[in-house]
């Protein structure tokens, strides 16, 4: 299925419609100006502004200690890169599982000061609160199930998830709470692709895969991932696009050489 070019904006309903029709939904994470620019430019359906950006902007070794200053300094350099895209920015570790009061400021905040489309938060019935109060306020919410990285010191590593009856089941009926409560869509990280493929069954909203197979209704990725910017991260679950690590390193020790050589500038590059 080809692109829709005659989209002038991606909206939450576009998604939904987009699950209607069967076409599936394209969304890659970003954190700034350029990457966002770029993925737009390549018909990008939905940009993420992950809380990933712990790990792959800032080099923590997990999402939690990102801040909401910090997420939302990420979303307003996407926002502007992102004309067609719908941008969805994740809330950070503690600014919503505490209480629904707190969830719904820290999301009114990266609505106002970012102009981004949508927020993302971690969790399942735990939660509703908080969903239902930031739903209520007219923000739209995309839930995420299975592998809920802020949760990593519970589940104490980044294996598959639910793969169980009583976690596939929980996760199922989740889901379908999160439809409930009004969420748009939801996430699903590193679960077994016959359990998506039954939650997607399961809900009208659309499902967002990584890691969890080919029935959901849309897939995300972290685009440092699919460029091959980090050869040393390498899940089953990520296809690697280009290999722009090796490429990177080999541009800049040229670069390297060529200042030591002198060769750099030439009387072509030179005012
Ligand atoms: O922060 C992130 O990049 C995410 C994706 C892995 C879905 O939540």
């Amino acid at each position: 299925m080809s692109v829709n070019k005659e989209i002038k904006r991606i909206t939450t309903e576009t998604l939904r419609k987009m699950k209607v029709d069967g076409e599936k939904i394209s969304m890659l994470t970003a954190y700034d100006y350029t990457m966002s620019l770029l993925a737009d430019k390549a018909n990008l359906d939905a940009i993420l502004v992950g809380d990933s950006a712990a790990n792959v902007m800032a080099g923590h070794e997990t999402t939690l200690p990102i801040t909401l200053d910090q997420m939302i300094y990420h979303a307003q350099c996407v926002v502007r890169g992102a004309k067609r895209s719908l941008v969805v920015v994740d809330l950070p570790f503690g600014t919503y599982q505490s209480d629904p009061q707190k969830a719904l400021e820290s999301a009114v905040r990266i609505m106002k000061e970012s102009g981004a489309h949508a927020i993302k938060l971690e969790g399942g019935k735990e939660i509703e609160e908080s969903i239902r109060r930031i739903v209520n306020a007219g923000i739209p919410v995309m839930g995420h199930l299975g592998l809920t990285p802020q949760s990593i010191y519970q589940f104490g590593s980044y294996k598959v998830r639910a793969k169980e009856d009583a976690e596939a089941n929980k996760l199922l009926e989740d889901a379908k709470s999160l439809e409930e409560l009004g969420c748009f869509s939801v996430v699903m990280e590193k679960i077994p692709a016959e359990l998506a493929k039954k939650v997607t069954e399961a809900v009208s909203i659309p499902t967002i895969g990584i890691g969890a197979g080919n029935g959901c209704d849309g897939q995300v990725l972290v685009i440092h991932d699919m460029l091959g910017l980090n050869n040393e991260f390498k899940p089953k679950f990520v296809r690697k696009y280009l290999n722009l690590e090796d490429q990177m390193v080999q541009a800049i020790e040229q670069y390297v050489e060529d200042v030591k050589s002198s060769d750099f500038p030439n009387i072509n590059e030179q005012y």
